[in-house]
């Protein structure tokens, strides 16, 4: 079913101390829209989140794991270990580890099956570079990263899948997609997958816009029919304006 999704990317932010402050921010908070709102901290964090929210209308998600179930992988971090400690969604293909992490379609799409495998939600983001909206060859690029990635699955996979278009250049450059843009991409989306799994499937999937939503641009931006919520980073590191975006619903 198409929910209305608020999600806090919190990268490489917040120490332990830090986690605690912003969790207890975060429950002073009240929460007056529909949105399901989850929050993604440091995997050393994790745990401390979710044993603080149990309580809590907030789930706590993971910014990453490795494609394999467990091994000689130092530094990765495995789907049964997120399980293991309550972790049910997690965050696969952020454009930052695709720049920093040399993360190809192809390890995305071997990172998908494992999770869905396990039972694990994904979030699966993607999105074009500045050059390519000039070129005006966005949609192909986007079209492309879907597919590559996701479009070996089968249709009912897709209850456990949400996606979260990121134009690259709107990540953490206080440049926002006009809600034009972002309608029109989510668009364009929905009908890639409805072209391929029919528009039941389409119209189920949570399409989420990120890239520098503000309280004062979201209620804009989830105006737009084909946007059904946020991936937000920066503004998601402070309480107040976090809520604020949850609550632009
Ligand atoms: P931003 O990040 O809100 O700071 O632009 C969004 C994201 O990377 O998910």
């Amino acid at each position: 079913m198409r929910k209305n999704i608020v999600a806090g990317n919190w990268k490489m932010n917040n120490d332990l101390a830090q986690t605690e402050t912003l969790i207890t921010e975060l429950q002073n908070q009240s929460k007056t829209s529909n949105a399901e709102v989850m929050i993604a901290p440091a995997f050393t964090n994790l745990w401390h989140a979710f044993q603080s929210l149990r309580q809590d209308d907030v789930e706590v998600v993971a910014q990453n794991m490795h494609f394999a179930e467990h091994g000689a992988y130092t530094g990765e971090v495995s789907v049964s270990m997120l399980k293991s400690i309550g972790v049910q969604t997690v965050i696969l293909g952020h454009s930052e580890r695709r720049a920093y992490f040399n993360e190809t379609d192809e390890t995305l799409a071997k990172k998908v099956d494992t999770a869905l495998l396990n039972e694990m939600r994904v979030i699966f983001c993607f999105g074009e570079e500045l050059a390519d909206r000039k070129s005006n060859n966005h949609e192909a690029v986007v079209e492309g990263q879907i597919k590559n990635a996701l479009f070996h699955l089968e249709a009912d996979a897709f209850e456990n899948i949400v996606l979260a278009y990121e134009p690259v250049w709107a990540i953490g450059t206080g440049e926002t997609a006009s809600p034009e843009q972002a309608q029109d991409m989510h668009a364009f989306i929905r009908k890639t997958l409805a072209d391929k799994y029919g528009n039941t499937v389409a119209d189920s999937v949570s399409i989420l816009y990120g890239g520098s939503v503000k309280p004062a641009n979201a209620k804009e931006i989830f105006g737009k029919p084909d946007v059904d919520g946020g991936l937000i980073g920066g503004a998601a590191l402070n309480a107040e304006d976090f809520y604020a975006i949850v609550n632009a619903f």
